[in-house]
């Protein structure tokens, strides 16, 4: 069986002040059999570690560049992140790929680079609204993983993250049996990928994950887990999330 990881993207929010949610996610003792990831804006990655301390909760950074050092302004090295006491990163988000021209070889190159410094990668995939309306959902989602999963033996330091690009912080999510399609799609590529291994790869949902809506979501076939957005941002939100995945 995948590990059940709960993974909160904080995107551009949070500064110092924002630790004191890590505090009370920390006293809300969240659930041994999840693993818990938070990845905060890089300015915060350092300090959270620290706070964190001997605590499980992981840290992970929102983006890498594909270049392990060099002149490319504004941008972080996967290295940077370790050396931070990252030990995962999120690729592929769509909002990197939307508002940065990330391409599936960027993304490609990017998790290389990522894997050789030793980083756990969430790797994002996932359709736009016209691309859903079109139906054309499991072939964007198949195409982007293809074109992003590395060749070497890395299964098991690959998270999959299924975020539909028009169910991010709307408030929709896919009827049930959509979002088992697609995960079901993917965990066949990943086998086919890499083997044997691909069967233990946690595939996670992302897109409107809310306490509410959190155990029907765990309940589908091949969902191991969220990439949370809007609602790990407090740990009152965020905990019930993680106490629902212990459940499922
Ligand atoms: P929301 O949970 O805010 O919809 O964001 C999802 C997301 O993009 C996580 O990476």
């Amino acid at each position: 069986m995948p590990r059940k990881i709960a993974a909160g993207n904080w995107k551009m929010h949070g500064d110092g002040a924002a630790l004191a949610e890590i505090d009370a996610l920390m006293a809300a003792n969240p659930a041994p059999s999840v693993d818990v990831v938070i990845c905060p804006p890089a300015t915060l990655i350092h300090r959270m570690v620290s706070h964190i301390g001997s605590h499980p909760i992981a840290v992970g950074g929102q983006s890498c560049h594909a270049a392990i050092k060099g002149a490319h302004t504004g941008d972080i090295a996967a290295g940077m992140l370790v050396d931070a006491g990252a030990t995962h990163v999120i690729l592929g988000h769509s909002e990197r790929r939307a508002d940065h021209g990330e391409t599936d070889a960027m993304i490609q190159a990017q998790l290389e680079t990522a894997l050789s410094a030793g980083l756990q990668i969430i790797l994002c995939v996932g359709e736009t609204e016209t691309q859903y309306k079109a139906g054309t959902t499991q072939d964007i989602v198949t195409a982007q993983l293809r074109h992003a999963l590395p060749q070497s033996d890395a299964a098991a330091r690959i998270i999959i993250a299924y975020e539909p690009v028009w169910a991010i912080g709307t408030g929709l999510v896919p009827q049930d049996d959509e979002i088992a399609a697609v995960h079901a799609a993917i965990r066949a590529l990943l086998c086919d990928h890499f083997g044997a291994a691909g069967a233990e790869m946690a595939i996670l949902y992302g897109g409107s994950v809310k306490a509410e809506n959190a155990a029907a979501i765990f309940a589908i076939a091949n969902v191991d887990g969220a990439l949370v957005g809007g609602a790990s941002l407090n740990a009152a939100a965020f905990s019930p999330i993680i106490a629902a995945l212990a459940r499922a």
